[in-house]
């Protein structure tokens, strides 16, 4: 395909997850970024079952899915598309599906021989026994829904006591939660762009004003700091970026990928997490450190395009 081609590209952007102002956010500014590389864009909020008719009538060569945490970046969205036909920018509906998961993508780290926290998995009818939970994991946890994004629902629990209350929030998102070893450490993400060649970015490093990332660091400017690289040794760097890579291999993701991990005082990187659709903004962890290789947002964009056309 003619890099210059111009295409029309649907992006799909707000949803009913918790997370549909970031994904607005996200899809306002990449259809942004494709229009000024001369693509017809045509903007679509999936909030409403009535976007798949629309998205049918504009008959698009490609689909931008901006849509982070469920139906959207959870496989679903990606099976639709599938079914309809279309290209679509980022990994598949099994890959998508197990990302979303953190229990399930735990499984498949592990598989891998990448270090994840331990944790303990808990259904909404588990009997929780605390102390079980605090000889397992140490006194200092957190706790997560399984499929969410963004930190909704993420506590730190500092000390056993507090544990019923973080519990019951996650719960208040997912039938299917997590407790994790608290890992203190250097908070450190790496972005993956490509299908089978894949482009490992630089390390960025992450500094909340708050405790933790959580949602206001997110996306309250001012609220976190990214340093490129991130200061940890050269050889944890490394050790972020392959980490990164096999996640992303093993999930079978495809077109981009983000790995959240931790470097702790020995300099061992703990894999949190792969997001499959992470933030799009301009100023949003992955353009970032895309844009410290001299890949602008505008670019960066236009290379995911051509990924979901690869081979088709
Ligand atoms: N095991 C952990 N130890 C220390 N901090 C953690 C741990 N798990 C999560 N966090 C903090 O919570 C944030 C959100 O957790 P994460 O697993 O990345 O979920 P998500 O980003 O999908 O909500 C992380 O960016 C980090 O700041
Ligand atoms: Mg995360």
């Amino acid at each position: 395909m003619n890099s210059q081609e111009r295409l029309t590209v649907a992006v799909l952007m707000g949803g009913k997850s918790g997370e549909r102002e970031v994904s607005l956010n996200t899809g306002g500014q990449v259809a942004q970024a494709l229009a000024a590389m001369g693509h017809e864009v045509v903007p679509i909020d999936t909030r409403e079952n009535s976007f798949i008719g629309q998205l049918v009538d504009a008959a698009p060569d490609v689909a931008f899915i901006c849509l982070h945490g469920r139906l959207g970046e959870d496989g679903t969205v990606q099976g639709l598309l599938e079914l309809l036909g279309m290209a679509y920018v980022g990994s598949g509906v099994l890959a998508s599906a197990l990302a979303m998961d953190k229990v399930m993508s735990k499984h498949f780290f592990a598989h891998a021989g990448l270090p994840t926290p331990d944790y303990v998995h808990l259904r909404a009818d588990d009997r929780i026994d605390i102390g079980t939970i605090t000889a397992a994991l140490g006194e200092k946890t957190v706790v997560k829904p399984a499929n969410e994004g963004s930190a909704l629902g993420v506590t730190i629990a500092h000390e056993p006591s507090e544990l019923d209350a973080a519990i019951a929030e996650a719960f208040r998102f997912d039938d299917d939660i997590l407790i994790e070893r608290f890992i203190a450490g250097v908070e450190v993400t790496v972005g993956v762009i490509g299908n089978d060649e894949l482009t490992v970015l630089p390390t960025l490093e992450i500094v909340p004003e708050h405790e933790f990332y959580d949602y206001e660091s997110k996306y309250v400017p001012g609220m976190s700091r990214h340093i490129i690289p991130a200061r940890v040794s050269a050889e944890a760097a490394a050790e972020c970026q392959r980490v990164a890579v096999e996640a992303h291999r093993t999930l079978g993701c495809r077109g981009m990928s983000r790995a959240d991990t931790i470097v702790d005082d020995e300099g061992t990187v703990w894999l949190l997490e792969t997001n499959t659709i992470p933030g799009m903004t301009t100023t949003s962890l992955l353009p970032d450190a895309a844009r410290a290789t001299g890949i602008e947002f505008s670019e960066l964009c236009e290379r995911l395009v051509r990924h979901a056309l690869e081979g088709r």
